[in-house]
């Protein structure tokens, strides 16, 4: 596959059949998931497609996701999808900002994410699993969904901002609901200008993000006053962080870098977690050789940092549920002149994504694809496999500045669970994927739980 220079000319990019209007937008909103996977099964790696008033160019080969995220990530941005919807809510935070604002940021904010840094917040994270475990009874039916929701939000509020803000926990996640409800609005797609009206979800929308406003600020101010010294959680640093030229990050800059790590640092976790409870329910013989893995390694006593080396089958277990099942199940970027991708012109302001749940389920890098085998990453398969066929936390400058929290964190919390429960995914309502933002088990995970010791 070769990829190209910028260019002036050039042909676009086929485009996929659609309807008069609609274009490809109902097929896409039917089942978005479905809808990429088939269109690169029929139409090839490099497609165009119409949803809602954007054409946006599919890439389906790894060479092309290397080349936008890493070879010439300079000539893209984030996507209008993002600008339009998450920025509103995010302002300037790492997630959304550009350029030399978001180096500075990503700089300043590098060091809270540091390996040694975040290994403090291992006890954390087992101490809140283990009391979500001290919960659960046998025989009981929840939603675990909800379950994983509420305790990645606190992991993120303890370590990030300190035990003061955990008695936030419960608004800030009830403000995210009322943001996601309107970003994900199928009538907005097809009408942005009615984001301009103050319809009833809008309303909502505002709403939540002057709730999350008023904690943020809250909870920096207070920081502020307290006087305290640098502690050893990520709000701290990031108070106490100095650019080379000696300046502070300012309270907006800081409210937008809590807002998006609070955002960007438990959903996804949650959800990783949430899939992999689905996973091992549908597969008792990969349950049953975890809790082998999990009995060796802790016997009876709560799982530490140090016992990840002795955790590695279920580090597989949470790498291949993110194979399956990405929480970031796509990326966008936006030209900012034209591009000559893939033997296609890409005209400036053109969108561009790649879908990890497609590109992570492609039988041209995966045997099998479709099956559940955390086996598959025992032997050398991360070394030879393109580096760009499986990318669930992103790649290149922009890759995801909490993939080591997030790694430690899933794996310390399916153990400290797992240890105690086994889950039971219920038959109804059915598990179904829904491509929001982030790929969610629709109707969340409804499980009856077994204890497996007294
Ligand atoms: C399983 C868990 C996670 C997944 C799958 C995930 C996925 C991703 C992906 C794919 C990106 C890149 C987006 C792009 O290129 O447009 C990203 C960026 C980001 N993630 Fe994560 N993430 C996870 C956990 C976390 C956690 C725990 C935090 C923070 C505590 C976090 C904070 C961020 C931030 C701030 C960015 C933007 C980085 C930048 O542009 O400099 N994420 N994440």
């Amino acid at each position: 596959m070769t990829t190209a220079t910028t260019a002036k000319t050039g042909t676009l990019p086929p485009i996929a059949p659609g309807l008069p209007f609609f274009g490809n937008s109902l097929s896409f909103m039917r089942s978005p998931l479905g809808f990429l996977r088939t269109t690169r099964e029929r139409h090839g790696d490099v497609v165009r497609v119409a949803i809602g008033p954007l054409h946006v160019t599919l890439l389906s080969h790894p060479d092309l996701v290397e080349d936008v995220l890493v070879t010439r990530n300079r000539l893209w941005q984030k996507d209008r999808f993002l600008q339009s919807n998450l920025r509103p809510v995010l302002g300037d935070g790492l997630l959304s900002s550009e350029g030399d604002f978001w180096r500075r940021q990503r700089r300043l904010a590098q060091p809270a994410f540091h390996r040694d840094r975040i290994a403090a917040y291992g006890d954390i994270m087992v101490a809140h699993a283990s009391r979500l475990a001290g919960r659960w009874r046998d025989g009981e039916t929840r939603d675990v969904d909800k379950d994983m929701m509420r305790l990645t939000l606190e992991i993120v509020a303890e370590t990030l901002f300190g035990a003061h803000v955990g008695d936030h926990a419960e608004a800030v996640g009830h403000a995210l609901e009322g943001v996601r409800g309107v970003v994900t609005d199928p009538l907005e797609l097809f009408i942005p200008v009615l984001k301009r009206f103050p319809t009833p979800a809008r309303r909502r929308f505002d709403r939540a993000v002057a709730k999350l406003d008023t904690i943020m600020y809250g909870v920096i101010d207070q920081r502020r006053k307290s006087g305290e010294g640098e502690t050893n959680d990520l709000l701290s640093m990031l108070l106490h962080a100095r650019d080379e030229d000696g300046s502070r990050m300012s309270d907006k800059q800081l409210r937008d870098e809590c807002m998006t790590l609070f955002l960007a640092g438990h959903e996804t976790t949650a959800l990783n977690l949430s899939w992999t409870w689905h996973l091992l329910s549908q597969q008792p013989h990969v349950a049953a050789k975890l809790w082998r893995e999990i009995d060796d390694a802790l016997a009876d006593r709560p799982a530490t940092m140090a016992d990840l080396p002795n955790l590695r089958y279920a580090s597989h277990v949470i790498a291949e549920s993110l194979r399956l099942y990405p929480p970031a199940w796509s990326i966008g970027r936006e030209a900012r002149e034209d591009v000559e991708i893939g033997g296609y012109r890409v005209p400036r302001g053109g969108q561009v994504w790649f879908c990890p749940w497609a590109i992570q389920r492609d039988s041209r890098w995966f045997d099998d694809p479709e099956s559940f085998r955390p086996e598959r990453w025992e032997g050398d398969l991360a070394k030879t496999l393109h580096r760009y066929a499986y990318f669930p936390f992103g790649g290149g400058p922009r890759f995801c500045i909490g993939q080591a929290f997030a790694q430690m964190e899933a794996v310390l919390l399916l153990v400290t669970l797992a240890r105690a429960f086994r889950v039971e995914v219920l038959r109804k309502p059915k598990v179904v994927p829904e491509a929001s933002i982030t790929l969610r088990p629709k109707h969340g995970l409804h499980v009856r739980l077994h204890a497996r010791r007294a």
